[in-house]
């Protein structure tokens, strides 16, 4: 039996309020434990979108009801709210700020620059800011943090040019940060370009940042010193929104991202001691998160089994990586104390799970 910290998951859609069809806090924070996951982050393109004190209140008391899991929830960047100075501690009360820079779900999307550059100079500046921001956007938002000398943390790299980019930013002393995702470590697009008829028509590909080629995967396992973090993004949709017309983009993860790196570790191609930094000990300094104590995972590290959809908890009723065969086996989760799953059985009740920004 492996023992191993609670995993931190700094990015998740739990999807309430709103689309409570494809998830809710009490099903995605199940999924969380279930996946050896004891603290989620999770991000603002709800519907409403979080953005403001209202929406905040409204979010935060459906988490406080049904949360299985340890959180924090995100406020979004929108082109109303630049002003941060005016909400007084409303931003200490968040995860961070999110700004969605480029092609996402939801209508979060800042398009104009100069609305960036605001959230950059007034959100404050000892708290943090994640940006989904690919390739060139990432670039420039990369410049921003050098010119306000703040720290930025990158959603889901996917590309050997953005963890080059990184690298060579870093090297500077650029106070970047990054995140990568199991679907870029672990999948790659049947297309070369990363584009094209083929993948727009078979909706379980669609997700963003897409699916990149093996050159990039292998940049990015090449560089995995360069990254802080490993993050779900669970992004859940039903298989019948998936399967359908226009399907939304976005795989669930929390369930399946433990199983992967520990089939990893298995093949030689990561230690335990990079879960621990990645999945632990950085989300935890990028995002000042608390360090609690009696806070633990228990592994089988022997089990090999089949990923199934139908063993999860997730609502979305699917995964990506439906049938692989992986080794390791979350066995027991104890949460601040108490057990909380064990043998695929969650035994918190919702509401257990606490708000780490309420004092
Ligand atoms: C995310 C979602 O569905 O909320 N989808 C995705 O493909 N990653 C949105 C996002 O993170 O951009
Ligand atoms: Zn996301």
């Amino acid at each position: 039996m492996l023992k191993l910290p609670g995993l931190i998951d700094p990015h998740v859609h739990l999807r309430e309020p709103g689309q409570t069809h494809k998830e809710d806090w009490d099903s995605g924070t199940s999924a969380a434990l279930a996946g050896g996951v004891t603290m989620v982050l999770a991000m603002p393109n709800t519907k409403p979108p979080i953005c403001d004190e209202s929406t905040l209140d409204l979010v935060l008391a459906s988490a406080k009801a049904k949360a299985r899991c340890d959180y924090a929830q995100f406020l979004g960047a929108g082109p109303d709210n630049v002003d941060w100075d005016k909400y007084a501690g409303l931003p200490h009360r968040a995860a961070g700020l999110k700004m969605y820079l480029d092609s996402t779900f939801g209508e979060l999307r800042l398009d104009d620059m100069t609305l960036w550059q605001s959230h950059f100079q007034n959100w404050p500046k000892g708290l943090p800011i994640v940006a989904h921001s690919e390739s060139r956007s990432m670039a420039a938002v990369i410049l921003m943090a050098a010119i306000y000398d703040r720290p930025v943390h990158i959603a889901h790299i996917s590309l050997k040019e953005e963890v080059l980019l990184i690298k060579a930013a870093k090297e500077r002393g650029i106070k970047v940060t990054c995140e990568v995702c199991p679907h870029h470590l672990f999948l790659t697009s049947p297309l070369p370009s990363g584009e094209g008829p083929g993948v727009r028509a078979n909706g379980r590909l669609e997700v963003r940042p897409r699916l990149a080629t093996q050159a990039d995967v292998d940049a990015l396992w090449a560089n995995l010193d360069v990254i802080d973090c490993f993050a779900t993004d669970h992004a859940p949709h039903t298989l019948a929104e998936k399967d359908g017309e226009n399907p939304p983009p976005g795989f669930p993860g929390v369930e399946t991202l433990l199983p992967l790196l520990l089939t990893a570790v298995a093949e030689g191609r990561l230690t335990i001691n990079h879960i621990i930094q990645k999945s632990v000990i950085n989300p935890q300094k990028i995002f000042n998160l608390p360090v609690q104590s009696e806070i633990w995972v228990e592994v089988d590290e022997k089990a090999a089994y089949e990923l199934r959809a139908a063993d999860m908890h997730s609502r979305c009723g699917w995964t990506p990586f439906e049938g692989w065969q992986v080794k390791g086996r979350v066995t027991r989760v104890v949460l601040r104390g108490r057990e909380a799953f064990k043998d695929g059985k969650i035994l918190v009740e919702p509401g257990y799970g606490k708000n780490v920004r309420e004092k």
